[in-house]
């Protein structure tokens, strides 16, 4: 690096550090199509990031971001930079470094940078994502405008659901920054991708928040929690022509499967009392059966009516909200919740922004002194 100082002036560069084996990804998303047969959407599956990973599913993404079909993203975007500044006082003071984790095109980091930068206030950019691509994408877009130093811009790839690449990311993030505070982010609602939402936020609280560090976390959310509010939560993603293109770029790129749009639904679901589930599901309705080859040329039998899952996506409750932090022992420090344009005969979805910080952070609660009581003497 410190070879090169000049060249990574030129925007045309970007410098990118893989934090893992890429033969072992691919190893991944195979075995998850290799599941047995389930008519449910339980059985094949295309995991988070692997939707994400690859230049197709980036581009698609990009695409999707931007389609008037699909209003979740472009107004979770287009409302960021306002509902960030809401927050902006729950942050610590100084100079702050900045971790996206999973940054999309990037937008979003643009108007956190933006901000720090019109403060005075900017530390390292560290992009973390499992695409190279959308790294690339994402950095040019964030850093557009702003002049940090390229000393300051670290991308990383790597699959942050991995505790073994927290760790790792972790050793990383200390080498650059020392003990000045980090301010960490997921958001896009990237969370709900997840199987195991909690288990991942707590693990990624647990790996990477210390005392002085903040976690800005953006999920959707719903009001409704009845099969009708599941039904127009699915809605939602199956109306958009270029959501379909993106979802179904993971599996153009990992079998060679003849993908016929009409196969896509959406599933909506009511999961116990904490979300609304959404399954993107791919199911095989020729009427009977179908062969898929797959990245390493060996073949899984995909049966009529058979399915695999795309995307797994959550509108959260406040209750389950509220428990997924406290399972993930994180504390709220700062909230913004929009509420989306409902119509009058649907339910109202909206966006939810939390400033987190660790648990073990919080000052523990004054005891309580009980007072006098009027009833003995
Ligand atoms: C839903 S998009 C959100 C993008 C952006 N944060 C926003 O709000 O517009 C999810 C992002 O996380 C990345 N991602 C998903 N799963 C990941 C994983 N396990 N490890 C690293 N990056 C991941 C994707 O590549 C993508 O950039």
């Amino acid at each position: 690096m410190r070879r090169i100082p000049s060249i990574l002036g030129d925007p045309g560069w970007t410098v990118c550090l893989v934090g893992e084996e890429q033969s072992g990804k691919l190893a991944q998303v195979t075995a998850g199509l290799r599941h047995g047969p389930d008519p449910s959407g339980s059985g094949k599956r295309i995991t988070s990031g692997f939707s994400y990973w690859g230049l197709e599913s980036t581009v698609a993404w990009a695409h999707a971001c931007n389609d008037l079909y699909y209003p979740v993203m472009r107004e979770s975007i287009g409302s960021f930079s306002r509902r960030w500044r809401a927050m902006t006082q729950t942050l610590p003071d100084g100079p702050l470094h900045y971790v996206s984790l999973g940054p999309g095109t990037g937008q979003k980091d643009q108007a956190l940078l933006r901000y720090l930068d019109s403060r005075g206030r900017s530390g390292c950019y560290i992009p973390v994502d499992v695409s190279a691509e959308m790294l690339r994408l994402a950095q040019r877009e964030a850093l557009e405008h702003l002049h940090v130093p390229p000393a300051d811009v670290l991308p990383v790839q790597l699959d942050f659901s991995m505790p073994a690449n927290l760790d790792r990311l972790c050793t990383l993030i200390r080498h650059a920054v020392g003990d000045e505070p980090v301010v960490y982010s997921l958001l896009g609602n990237t969370l709900a991708n997840f199987d195991n939402d909690t288990q991942l936020l707590a693990l990624l609280a647990e790996k990477l928040l210390r005392p002085q560090d903040r976690f800005l976390l953006e999920v959707a959310s719903t009001a409704g929690q009845d099969e009708a509010a599941a039904r127009a939560a699915a809605h939602e993603y199956e109306n958009s022509p270029r959501f379909r293109e993106f979802v179904t770029s993971a599996l153009m790129q990992y079998t060679d499967l003849q993908i016929d749009m009409n196969s896509l639904t959406c599933e909506g679901l009511v999961e116990d009392d904490r979300a609304l589930k959404i399954k993107v599901v791919y199911r095989n309705r020729t009427g009977g059966p179908l062969e898929l080859t797959l990245p390493d040329r060996s073949t899984v039998p995909f049966p009529d009516q058979d399915t695999i899952r795309l995307l797994l996506s959550r509108k959260y409750t406040p209750a389950g909200l509220e428990k997924m932090l406290v399972d993930a022992r994180v504390t709220k420090v700062g909230e913004t919740h929009d509420v989306g344009h409902a119509a009058f005969d649907r339910p109202a979805f909206g966006l939810a922004l939390l400033m987190l910080q660790s648990a073990d952070a919080a000052p523990e609660p004054a005891p309580r002194v009980p007072g006098p009581n009027p009833f003995r003497d």
